[in-house]
């Protein structure tokens, strides 16, 4: 429940409607899938067999498994480094979802009506301005420190297991209502009618990074919950099971936006204000309900952003206490401090510092790159390629037995896929669209 907690968040009911939207739609969504069953979900088990299997952080972890080639340490450095840049980026969007609580709750999303214009150039007031975002940021960072001090198994379980369910509950809710709509068919033709012609080689490449993103995969979070899952717990079916919910989740937030989308007049393209563009307008057309269900929608969304920043810190400061055996609270504190700062920085990029650019791109663009095209890939392939090549097959047959207690029908299958088709997947979708 912790890793569902940790896949799904933002990622989902955020990220994947205005990606999805960007690159094309229908498309967009059968690639997105078959990296998500093909790629994601081996990549989930390789991190929880290395995880459980060596039972340290990232660096560690590798070294311990194959002490003869301390090298591919790297490959778990180069995902914490991912951590770091996610979470503070992660913080940034967070905040933007905290702010919305409390325009929800305070009546203010309401009061705009259900002009569109109106209700888009309020989201963009507030994204861009100085202070609203900033201490959005804070208020949400100082939770999520709340909960990660609590330890692991108490916090981070008990907030997932109670709060994700009714999470979904709303999502299928705002579904019924987007879809019925005026003219809201075009939105589900949108999402589930491929139109290849619309896909880029940098549309694959985006499905790649999102679906990273939204497994959580890829940058060594998942290799220490791996090293936290119990020795009887049976590694496939958990990952199985982790991604066929967060899958569904996401496409349940494509069904709530995007015919909302095309009813409400938006473009699909509209980036990533998407979802707090189109959404309040749907709260606003359940007329008196429509700001109980705003409020616990953001709210919600804020919890599901709580427990896949919770994992995002929690890789952070258990590999920092390892490293240097100083207590959890130091590490904890310190790269709360340290994102949250550069998250602010992100956020102001998107306002008043919009003129500073790197490589042509605003700071927040950036590190959007950054965190879904660059690093989730190249990292996800170094653990691949540790994973079917380097790390002992015994071990690897070990953890998905159960040390021979479970039959592993399914092992072969996995192992090519580990092997030969996950790697040069990986390979080709990175170097074409680095090349695009
Ligand atoms: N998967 C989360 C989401 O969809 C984001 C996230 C949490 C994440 N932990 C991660 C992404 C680790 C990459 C790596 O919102």
């Amino acid at each position: 429940m912790a890793a569902v907690g940790s896949a799904v968040g933002l990622g989902n009911i955020w990220r994947f409607p205005y990606i999805c939207g960007k690159y094309g739609g229908g498309a967009f969504l059968i690639v997105y899938l078959c990296f998500v069953f093909l790629l994601g979900s081996v990549l989930m088990m390789s991190e929880f067999v290395i995880g459980r299997r060596a039972q340290h952080t990232p660096v560690k972890a590798f070294q311990t498994l194959a002490p003869k080639h301390k090298a591919w340490g790297l490959v778990g450095l180069l995902g914490i480094i991912a951590s770091f840049f996610i979470l503070s980026q992660y913080l940034v969007i967070s905040g933007w979802t905290t702010g919305y609580v409390w325009h929800a709750v305070s009546g203010t999303l309401a009061s705009l009506g259900t002009d569109s214009g109106v209700i888009s150039e309020f989201f963009n007031q507030f994204s861009t301005s100085t202070w609203d975002p900033i201490v959005s940021i804070l208020i949400f960072a100082v939770l999520v420190l709340a909960v990660i001090l609590g330890g692991v198994q108490k916090g981070i379980e008990n907030v997932s297991k109670v709060l994700m369910p009714i999470l979904v509950g709303l999502v299928l809710v705002l579904c019924v209502r987007s879809i019925t709509l005026p003219g809201a068919v075009r939105g589900v033709e949108y999402l589930f009618l491929p139109d290849f012609a619309k896909l880029s080689s940098e549309g694959v490449l985006a499905a790649l990074g999102q679906a990273l993103f939204s497994l959580s995969v890829g940058m060594g979070v998942m290799l220490v919950y791996g090293s936290y899952i119990p020795v009887n717990d049976n590694i496939f079916k958990t990952a199985m099971w982790i991604t066929a919910c967060d899958t569904l989740i996401a496409v349940l937030a494509g069904l709530a936006i995007f015919p909302a989308v095309f009813s409400c007049g938006f473009e699909p393209t509209g980036g990533p204000g998407l979802v707090f563009k189109v959404l309040p307008n749907v709260f606003n057309t359940m007329g008196g309900a429509g700001t109980v269900f705003a409020s616990l929608f953001f709210l919600l969304l804020m919890v599901a952003a709580v427990t896949s920043a919770i994992s995002l810190l929690e890789a952070l400061t258990a590999f920092f206490s390892e490293h240097t055996s100083t207590s959890r609270t130091v590490g904890a504190v310190l790269f709360f401090s340290v994102t949250a700062a550069l998250g602010s920085l992100f956020s102001l990029s998107v306002g008043p510092l919009s003129h500073v650019k790197l490589a042509g791109l605003t700071l927040f663009d950036f590190v959007d790159r950054l965190n879904s095209i660059y690093l989730p890939p190249i990292c996800a392939l170094g653990t691949i390629i540790f994973f079917g090549w380097v790390m002992p097959e015994e071990d690897v047959r070990d953890e998905f037995s159960n040390h021979g207690t479970l039959s592993i029908p399914f092992y072969p299958i996995l192992r090519f896929l580990a092997r030969y088709v996950a790697p040069l997947a990986l390979l080709i979708v990175l170097i074409s669209g680095i090349i695009s």
